[in-house]
């Protein structure tokens, strides 16, 4: 079996962490498969995949194509100036559409594993002769208007979709009526490297002077995109009582090109003020080693204002036996089991999420056992075999 994998950027995201454990997974098991990854830039994630032993490939976007991105739909203008890049850029991105097909002619897949609105519109496109074209859906379709309309115009011409919920599952049903099946495959994490991982130093991250003995940690881990939550989770730490003594991080960055999507590290140091949080909330900035940060916190806090697709950072906490605050929406609802691997709140609800952590705080008990749980919970619903054997059936199926 040959796969080819298609991600257009190689930038650690959530999406691309999902692609790592899944190659690590398939290596595992099937240790003569041929796995290859395509992407439009070398980075961090070609780095990994390296490491993994999965061959890879280079095929630089062409600018215009690279800069055309979902993000900028959010803002005002990004539906028509998306539109315009699309067509301005048609040229390019049909000579990069037939240097994809040749250089997939060369490698023979079976299956073409695509990643990311541009691969999926690429492989629908021009990949179609190359191997058998499957889908990884990441994300809600139905909330980007260009991506919405070129995935259902093109869902006819691949054979099939997964996606990492049954919440995008059921949106993409919605979105993509000719797509001849989706199945939902959860994404998965390796316990076992999270847990080799040694605590990070999250205060000399942060440039923060070391807390009083016994303080307990709390940590949004998010990408600094806007509706990770990031104002929410201020607002919830502002109404923490002082005692039992606590200190808060925001551990991640910015990693898309598009101002007004995300927050600036200036925008959070000001709400922080604001907020009067000063010396007990700290930014550390992007940090790798997702055991590594799980590990360096108590209570790990999801605080998504939109329904979460999936949510890697809550099986992660729960994988490191952390206990988690979830955002109960979406993909992310279905992954964690309420009150017994996490505590719910719902999006957006700060007052809601500040008595969720406090309960945390105060309740050492509760916080073991749901740690405990959520570990059991995770290796037990979230492991890479049971991943690698789900897309094992799905690449060997027969057309
Ligand atoms: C996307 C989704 C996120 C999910 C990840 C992996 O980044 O937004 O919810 O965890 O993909 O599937």
């Amino acid at each position: 079996m040959t796969v080819l994998y298609l991600n257009p950027g190689a930038g650690m995201g959530g999406a691309e962490t999902s692609l790592t454990d899944l190659l690590a997974g398939l290596r595992a098991a099937h240790p003569d498969w041929q796995l290859h990854l395509l992407s439009g830039e070398e980075g961090p994630l070609m780095e990994e995949a390296r490491q993994l032993g999965v061959a890879t490939h280079v095929l630089p976007l062409p600018a215009k194509l690279a800069a055309a991105g979902d993000s900028g739909l959010r803002q005002k203008k990004g539906y028509g100036e998306l539109l315009g890049k699309l067509f301005h850029g048609a040229a390019s991105t049909h000579s990069y559409g037939r240097m994809l097909a040749r250089a997939a002619a060369a490698l023979r897949p079976d299956v073409i594993h695509s990643n990311g609105l541009k691969m999926h519109i690429l492989a629908a496109l021009y990949l179609r002769k190359r191997g058998r074209v499957l889908w990884h859906i990441h994300d809600y379709v139905s909330w980007r208007p260009v991506a919405r309309r070129l995935l259902r115009l093109l869902a006819g011409r691949v054979e099939g979709a997964l996606a990492n919920s049954d919440s995008v599952a059921e949106d993409l049903r919605a979105v993509c009526p000719s797509l001849p099946w989706v199945q939902r495959v959860y994404n998965a994490v390796d316990s076992a490297s999270l847990l080799a991982q040694a605590p990070l130093d999250l205060d000399q991250a942060a440039q923060a002077p070391p807390p009083a003995p016994g303080t307990l940690r709390i940590g949004l881990v998010a990408t600094y995109a806007r509706w990770k939550g990031h104002g929410v989770y201020l607002e919830a730490l502002a109404r923490l009582p002082q005692a039992p003594a606590w200190r808060a991080y925001i551990v991640g960055g910015a990693i898309y090109r598009t101002a007004g999507s995300q927050y600036s590290a200036e925008e959070l140091q000001a709400e922080i003020r604001r907020l009067g949080l000063e010396g007990r909330v700290f930014l550390t900035g992007f940090l790798s080693g997702r055991g590594a940060i799980m590990r360096a916190l108590d209570i790990v806090v999801h605080a998504s204002t939109k329904p979460e697709p999936f949510g890697m950072v809550v099986v992660e906490a729960m994988a490191c036996g952390r206990a988690v605050v979830v955002s109960r929406a979406g993909g992310a609802a279905e992954i964690f089991e309420e009150g017994e691997t996490g505590l719910g709140h719902p999006p957006g609800d700060a007052p809601e999420l500040a008595r969720q952590i406090e309960t945390l705080l105060t309740d050492e008990s509760l916080r073991r056992r749901l740690a405990e749980r959520g570990q059991s919970y995770a290796a037990q619903h979230f492991a890479r075999p049971r991943l690698a054997a789900e897309l094992s059936k799905l690449y060997q199926r027969v057309p």
